[in-house]
């Protein structure tokens, strides 16, 4: 029955990091996955997650599990709004966003991209070149065609905004163009506050509809800033999807918790749209898992918790900067090359190092680093302890 199986050719983040997990050396590095490791290399539980499951905890501990609804448990949709959009705008207060909790930011993706397939099906999508290598399976993989539009300079190691902004101006109305929020996967290179502002009208007049992935909101400048994008291209009138994830910003990346909202004209229209959201999850998997989303509802809804988390989130940040800057000097202690400059010029989880897919294979072969092949480089694998030698290493590939 199965014969005519092909063999899954493997996922280019997933596979290597299984490829990681399976090589024995001592001493190898994980730079592949967009995983933060604390200062130890460890996966961190961050304390203030421990302190909401300690008090989730009842005699009978978490109680009954019933199903949630499709949408998801309400308290959190709710922290998931005022997260992404901020308390003192009209949009909440006017009830006009519907949203869904979602099994993290993939899942969010998933269900916005059937939802739209199924009410858009003339729509076709844009992501930028490149982008997170999911995107394109995810969309196509509801039927939508995938195309391209113009993002980063690999001679600058910036972005080409112009060109970018060229594209998106003479896109077909009702084209779903995909955007990240801030901390841009793969690259790190994003759009300033200015240049989100001129992006703006130019989506409304095209009447795009702005598919925003926001996967590592706080890893950015913080979590207001790092939502800039999006509450900008809401307050503009852009109709606007967010796919949310907490997965980095909680740590709780097994716990699959996201959120997908919809920006919508009106109440009534937000409640439509949720009644679709909700008959799209009800396709896909009913609905939500308890556990994960319980602990951030309890965290967000609480000011002392919530506090504590912005506290440990600005710790995570912060050590990822301080590695950029780190790896950056024992570089450029090493070899001199314009190209260095983009390790402390990007932000977020990733670099986009400009090393070659040949270049990469021998940071694994010969040096047990793991990088993805298009030159993606996970600073938050880094640490003291591994710096000097992931340092060394890049310096030895760039050289020969
Ligand atoms: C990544 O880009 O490495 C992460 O978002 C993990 C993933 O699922 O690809």
């Amino acid at each position: 029955m199965f014969e005519h199986i092909p063999a899954y050719p493997g996922d280019p983040i997933l596979s290597l990091n299984e490829d990681f997990h399976r090589d024995a050396r001592l001493g190898k590095v994980n730079l592949s996955i967009g995983i933060y490791f604390d200062a130890k290399g460890l996966l961190p539980v961050l304390r203030v997650v421990q302190h909401a499951e300690q008090a989730l905890q009842g005699e009978r501990g978490e109680g009954p599990r019933p199903y949630l609804p499709m949408s998801g448990i309400a308290s959190y949709r709710e922290a998931v709004q005022a997260l992404v959009f901020g308390t003192d705008g009209p949009l909440l207060r006017d009830e006009r966003v519907a949203t869904l909790q979602t099994l993290g930011g993939s899942g969010a993706l998933k269900v916005g991209s059937d939802f739209l397939r199924r009410l858009f099906p003339q729509s076709q999508v844009w992501i930028s070149d490149p982008s997170w290598e999911n995107h394109r399976v995810v969309f196509e993989g509801s039927g939508f065609t995938v195309h391209t539009y113009p993002y980063y300079d690999a001679a600058t190691g910036g972005l080409q905004f112009e060109a970018m902004m060229a594209a998106i101006a003479a896109l077909p109305p009702r084209s779903i163009v995909l955007l990240h929020a801030c901390c841009h996967n793969p690259t790190g290179v994003d759009l300033s506050h200015e240049q989100w502002l001129q992006l703006a009208p130019v989506l409304r007049e095209r009447e795009s509809i702005a598919f925003i992935d926001m996967a590592y909101q706080g890893f950015g400048a913080g979590l207001d800033d790092d939502a800039f994008a999006v509450r900008t291209l809401a307050q503009a009138g852009v109709a606007c999807v967010v796919a949310n994830s907490f997965s980095k910003n909680f740590s709780l990346y097994g716990e699959r918790c996201g959120g997908l909202s919809v920006v919508c004209a009106d109440a009534d229209e937000a409640q439509r749209v949720q009644g679709q959201l909700n008959g799209t999850v009800r396709a896909n998997y009913s609905n939500p898992p308890t556990h994960g989303a319980k602990v951030i509802a309890a965290i967000l809804n609480d000011a002392e918790l919530r506090r504590q988390w912005t506290t440990e989130l600005s710790d995570m940040r912060e050590r990822i900067a301080a590695m950029r800057r780190s790896l950056h000097a024992d570089l450029s202690s090493r070899i001199s090359s314009p190209r260095l400059d983009r390790y402390v010029q990007q932000r977020g989880m990733f670099t986009y190092t400009g090393l070659t897919a040949g270049q990469v294979d021998r940071l694994r072969i010969e040096h047990g680093i793991y990088l993805l092949r298009s030159g993606r480089l996970c600073i938050a694998g880094l640490n003291a302890g591994n710096v000097g030698q992931v340092a060394r290493a890049i310096a030895a590939v760039m050289a020969t």
